[in-house]
């Protein structure tokens, strides 16, 4: 899949020297664990150790200078639709805030606002909880001629919101646990240290990944295969329950690359869905460049679906972003723009749109409490 590891481009000596630091911590925690380290853990610290990970030190990430470019990125249009769907749900709600979950350049939040701004009939408060300081910060520049109608949250809000929670991209980018399974065993699959550099290694059976992985199976209705290889993300279902205890009434929309569980888990499917971007290149090697690269694994939305049911909210949509953005609207928005823009634009939202593009893989799930909405166009609900 996707480019031969060693045609990447070098790093700079700057961020070769960065990389080397975090692959020296990871090691020391490799060592303090007796020689191994679960995969989420190694996640965890090659995306979020404090001012060495990929999304907390100071690389360019997102965009044409970056790694990878979202959709918001790369049209101001995808978050007008957004802005549209969301002022849908929240005609009904007296003082509707907005929360948007890692909020990457701000680009998103700057597309919704000027929507909204283009309206006047509602006017939300927007909230953004990032955990990385360097994206705030970049976020907070973006956004400045906003003032205070934009607020930065340390955590979740204690006493809930009336509106609209968003998280485009963000599911991908939790940590999620690898494991295989042999006989009638699953094993996690982690990080040893090979002198010096990282390679894949079996770990000890973990009882909880055991427990998550059996309940797994009995929801596709067979075990899978011996030697089958996959992630699971263990803690989504506490992350959804903290979102869905911050919401008093609105709706939870995620948007992300991702499928149903049965497509996820399929036979065929047998080495997982683990992605690394670097420079706009695509491939599956974890290790290249710790903190230097950026590193996710698709979404299982029959589990975020799951979650949300749990955590007392009720699944209000799933379908396409090809879906979600035609029906949305996004032609008629597009033929309202002046040329050469409307070229540009039409440009960026084939890729949004075209089944080998974003279209079909990158799906939006729309859970509620309190509110009642279906999402524009097919709804594959029934497929969860
Ligand atoms: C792939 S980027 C997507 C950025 C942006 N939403 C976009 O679409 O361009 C992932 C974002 O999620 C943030 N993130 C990671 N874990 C998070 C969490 N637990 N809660 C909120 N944001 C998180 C990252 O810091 C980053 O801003």
């Amino acid at each position: 899949m996707g480019d031969r590891i060693d045609s990447l481009p070098s790093p700079s000596a700057d961020a070769a020297a960065l990389s080397e630091r975090l692959a020296a911590r990871v090691r020391a925690e490799i060592s303090a664990h007796g020689g191994w380290l679960s995969f989420d853990r190694y996640m965890e610290l090659v995306l979020y150790s404090p001012g060495l990970g990929y999304y907390s030190a100071g690389s360019v990430k997102l965009g044409s200078a970056g790694d990878f470019v979202t959709a918001p990125e790369l049209s101001d249009l995808f978050g007008h639709v957004l802005a549209a769907e969301i002022g849908r749900r929240i005609a009904t709600v007296e003082q509707p805030t907005i929360l948007e979950l890692g909020a990457g350049t701000g680009r998103l939040a700057r597309s919704m606002l000027a929507a909204f701004d283009a309206r006047d009939d509602v006017a939300p408060t927007y909230q953004i909880l990032e955990p990385s300081g360097d994206l705030r910060q970049r976020q907070q520049q973006a956004l400045a001629e906003y003032g205070d109608r934009v607020q930065w949250l340390e955590q979740l809000p204690g006493g809930g919101i009336d509106g609209v929670v968003v998280a485009n991209e963000v599911v991908d980018a939790l940590p999620a646990a690898v494991f295989v399974k042999r006989r009638d065993a699953v094993l996690p699959l982690g990080v040893r240290d090979d002198n010096g550099t990282f390679a894949w290694a079996e770990g000890p059976s973990d009882a909880r990944l055991s427990e998550a992985v059996g309940a797994l199976e009995q929801r596709l209705g067979a075990p899978l295969p011996d030697g089958y290889r996959s992630e699971i993300r263990l803690q989504l279902p506490a992350w959804i329950a903290g979102i869905a205890s911050a919401l008093n009434r609105g709706s939870v929309l995620a948007i992300d690359y991702g499928m149903t569980r049965h497509d996820y888990y399929r036979i065929e499917r047998s080495g997982g869905t683990l992605m690394c971007h670097y420079r706009h290149r695509a491939h599956d090697d974890p290790f290249v460049y710790p903190g230097l690269q950026d590193l996710s694994a698709w979404v299982d939305f029959s589990a975020c679906a799951d979650a949300g049911t749990m955590a007392g909210l009720m699944i209000d949509g799933f379908t396409t972003q090809a879906q979600f953005l035609l029906h949305g609207g996004i032609v008629s928005a597009l033929a309202g723009l002046d040329e050469p823009v409307r070229t540009t634009q039409a440009n960026a939202i084939k890729r949004l749109m075209l089944p080998g593009e974003m279209g079909e893989r990158f799906k939006l799930l729309a859970m509620s409490r309190g509110l009642e909405c279906e999402l524009p166009g097919r709804d594959f609900r029934d497929r969860l």
